[in-house]
């Protein structure tokens, strides 16, 4: 038999094939912030799309055509669905896939240390569905090693057909292909389109790289290869850790700038004109979201089973863990310039949401504030046009409703703590009696009323 014909027979080829002709048929399990957009962008591409998610509620409202994301419209779920993406609790049809890529949370335990109950569960999901020849991707942030010491390791042990991973060309044909690549979404940011980011692969094997490359090709203008799965798991966690280590630098310098009244922000506007070899990051009142607190977090444990201390780490945590703490106090001090006291003050909260223009509550620092200021006896409350209510998450139970802005002038103090865009600062300033601005909002207000912290 001709080589070529050999060639095409593997399953690689197989599935080489199918991909594209847009046949690949594409699982997506855990369908939230990551995997929706995701299976969204494969189903614009024409690849059959089924989703998967243990939250009955989500499936039921993207089967009948409805989004729970904010920047998500109902009419794209619509118009998937037209073209016959799916979504469904029931593993079994994962043995139709071609690809299964799995988008699952990886938080960290009440300990803070990794809690990967996500990713073993699904794995342990799929593995009796586990067909020879399909692909397997993790895309959840993790500690280099996830890929090869967990994933790989329950789906060659739970699997009842045998099936092994390819690790290496001379594979055999019942072999499973895997790689690991990192999700590099940046909610909120409209500045660079999803296409145009490129998409870091790291495979088992030659083949698994190739195969999970191509796939990636059909919706991302650019793939960048690496040579094992643990090389993609590290160099997202490198891209969070420069971010988290460098907020903790700002944070930092501006506690010190505050003490030296100098303005950080202008600062930050100055250094920024320099064309080379500076980053601007931004102060805050803490760090937020599902990424930067968590994901550095998972290369500390992971260092210290090679008896590895990773001190920038944890110092940026220290650093960025008081900035709530910071914030309380600036509130104090700023309500004692009116000769009020914390205890029995009013304070309306500008945006819970961890970052600007998005609603997501995950990690973010306004829920450590709300809970400060209470403990110091004030009288809470928030305004966030993406958080209408605040109810029950992992580490709180609010029960709050949004208050609208026109009550501004009944409180004692209005603490900025998200910067959403909608928000007309000046109109703000003007209504309010006192200004804690934590983000700089109020840049280019001149008013006695507002204290930048
Ligand atoms: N949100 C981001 O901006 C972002 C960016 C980069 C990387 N990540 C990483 O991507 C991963 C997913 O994050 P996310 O923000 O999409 O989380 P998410 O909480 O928004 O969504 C996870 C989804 O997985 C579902 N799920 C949980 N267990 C499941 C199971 N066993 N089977 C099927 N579904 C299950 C949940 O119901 C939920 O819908 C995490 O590892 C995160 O660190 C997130």
């Amino acid at each position: 038999m001709p080589k070529t014909e050999l060639d095409s027979a593997t399953p690689a080829a197989q599935l080489r094939r199918k991909i594209e002709t847009r046949s690949a048929r594409v699982g997506i399990i855990g369908l939230g912030y990551v995997g929706l957009p995701l299976g969204l962008l494969f189903s614009e591409e024409k690849f059959p799309v089924t989703g998967f998610d243990i939250d009955a509620s989500k499936v039921e409202k993207l089967n009948s055509g409805a989004s729970y994301i904010h920047h998500i419209p109902s009419t794209e779920i619509q118009a998937a669905g037209k073209r016959g993406f799916r979504a469904t609790a029931d593993y079994a049809q994962l043995a139709q896939a071609d690809a299964i890529i799995i988008c699952v949370p990886t938080p960290l335990d009440e300990y803070r240390e990794p809690d990967l109950s996500y990713i073993e569960l699904t794995t342990e999901a799929i593995a009796p569905h586990l067909q020879a020849g399909q692909l397997v991707i993790l895309e959840s942030t993790t500690y280099p090693g996830t890929t090869e010491e967990v994933l790989v390791k329950i789906l060659e042990s739970k699997n009842p057909r045998g099936l092994k991973a390819a690790r290496h060309e001379a594979a055999p044909a019942n072999s499973f292909f895997v790689a690991f690549s990192p999700e590099r979404e940046d909610p909120g940011n409209q500045s660079v389109a999803r296409r145009d980011i490129p998409k870091v692969v790291g495979g088992m094997d030659k083949a698994s790289s190739e195969l999970a490359s191509l796939l990636y090709s059909s919706i991302f203008n650019r793939t960048v290869v690496v040579s094992s799965p643990a090389v993609a798991e590290m160099t997202k966690l490198l891209e969070n850790i420069y971010r988290c280590v460098n907020i903790a630098l700002v944070n930092e310098l501006k506690l010190l700038c505050l003490r030296m009244g100098i303005n950080i922000w202008e600062v930050i506007e100055a250094a920024s004109t320099k064309p080379f070899g500076f980053h601007p990051f931004y102060p805050g009142p803490g760090l937020g979201g599902h990424c930067i607190p968590v994901d550095p977090f998972y290369l500390s444990w992971k260092a210290k089973e090679y008896d590895f201390q990773t001190r920038f780490i944890e110092l940026a945590g220290e650093v960025n863990a008081n900035m709530p703490y910071h914030v309380v106090q600036a509130v104090s001090g700023a309500l004692n310039q009116h000769k009020k006291a914390m205890n029995g003050s009013r304070i309306l909260m500008l945006g819970v949401a961890y970052k600007k223009d998005v609603d997501d509550l995950r990690e973010s620092p306004a829920l450590t504030i709300i809970e400060l200021l209470r403990q110091q006896g004030a009288e809470v409350s928030y305004n966030d046009p993406y958080f209408p209510f605040v109810g029950r998450g992992r580490r709180y139970d609010l029960q709050m409703h949004s208050t609208p802005l026109e009550k501004i002038p009944e409180f004692d103090c209005v603490l900025i703590v998200t910067d959403h865009s909608d928000y007309d600062y000046p109109a703000i300033v003007r209504q309010a009696k006192l200004v804690v601005d934590s983000r700089n909002a109020t840049r280019g207000i001149d008013s006695p009323k507002v204290v930048r912290c």
